[in-house]
């Protein structure tokens, strides 16, 4: 496995791969559910990528950019035992030199839901994204289904400015007990973790009412907000029942539908989904 830091080195060895490669985009603190990103990739492609780069245009100045948990080598280590080919892991200088001015803005989809609470969250993602791609030059790239929007709005970039790539969406890994992985876990205090427990319990709920015939989506999102509201350390950011693909909310579930929420659970925000109806 090699480790690459600059750009000019990472174009270097990418023009001499032959055959499909596959990008992991990551922040790193690598969990269980980043190796499956890793492992799907290996599956389908002759060489993978994995970048490591915490990106801080796609932190608010409030937020955790400077806390974001790190551990560069355990990482490593990680991605050496699955037998990964190459991984980027560039500095912010490398990424965004002084004068950096450019940036990838996708309307709408952005505009709703973690846009709402983040604002300008998905310029970041997508504008170090469209770097990443730019600089690997992948025929795949694969996203969690956990971050469902940055999914949506990743594919909407991709078909919108024409990015020669197949983006791969990968099931969420979740804990035995249901909670989704995710780096910010490890934030969460012993009672914390046991609270944080109400995201899935909902989405469980959601599942279990679309399954016993329940097509309106008001009456799910209600009897899930009074489920999440009856945990006391859990406080809500939205919680929604919307097309996957345009995130706008459904009044009545009849298609597809992403039941998406964000929860503060103490000072940690945590995400989570479902898709009903795949
Ligand atoms: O999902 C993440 O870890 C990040 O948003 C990504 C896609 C690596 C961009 O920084």
């Amino acid at each position: 496995m090699k480790v690459i830091t600059t750009i000019a080195e990472m174009r270097k060895l990418r023009s001499k791969q032959a055959g499909s490669v596959g990008l992991v985009p990551t922040m790193g603190y690598l969990h269980e559910g980043h190796l499956e990103l890793v492992r799907r990739a290996l599956l389908e492609n002759l060489t993978v990528i994995v970048s490591i780069f915490v990106n801080p245009t796609q932190f608010a100045p409030e937020e955790d950019f400077t806390s974001y948990p790190h551990d560069p080598e355990r990482d490593l280590a990680l991605l050496e035992k699955e037998r990964v080919d190459l991984v980027f892991m560039p500095g912010a200088q490398e990424m965004y030199p002084e004068g950096s001015s450019s940036w990838v803005e996708v309307e709408k989809v952005t505009e709703r839901l973690e846009g709402d609470f983040r604002p300008g969250h998905f310029r970041g993602v997508a504008t170090v994204v469209a770097k990443l791609f730019n600089i690997t030059q992948p025929h795949r790239a694969y996203f969690g289904q956990k971050d469902a929007q940055q999914l949506a709005v990743i594919r909407k970039m991709v078909s919108d400015l024409n990015m020669n790539l197949e983006v791969v969406a990968v099931p969420t890994v979740r804990e035995p007990d249901g909670l989704a992985l995710s780096s910010r876990n490890t934030y969460l205090s012993p009672k914390e973790r046991k609270a944080a427990l109400v995201l899935w319990k909902s989405l469980s709920l959601a599942q279990e009412l679309w399954q016993k015939g329940e097509r309106s989506a008001a009456p799910i999102r209600q009897e899930m907000t009074s489920l999440i509201e009856s945990e006391p350390l859990a406080k809500i950011d939205y919680v929604s029942i919307a097309d996957p693909e345009t995130l706008e909310e459904l009044e009545e579930i009849d298609r597809p539908a992403l039941v998406s929420m964000a929860v503060k659970i103490g000072k940690t925000r945590l995400i989570d989904n479902i898709t009903l109806g795949e």
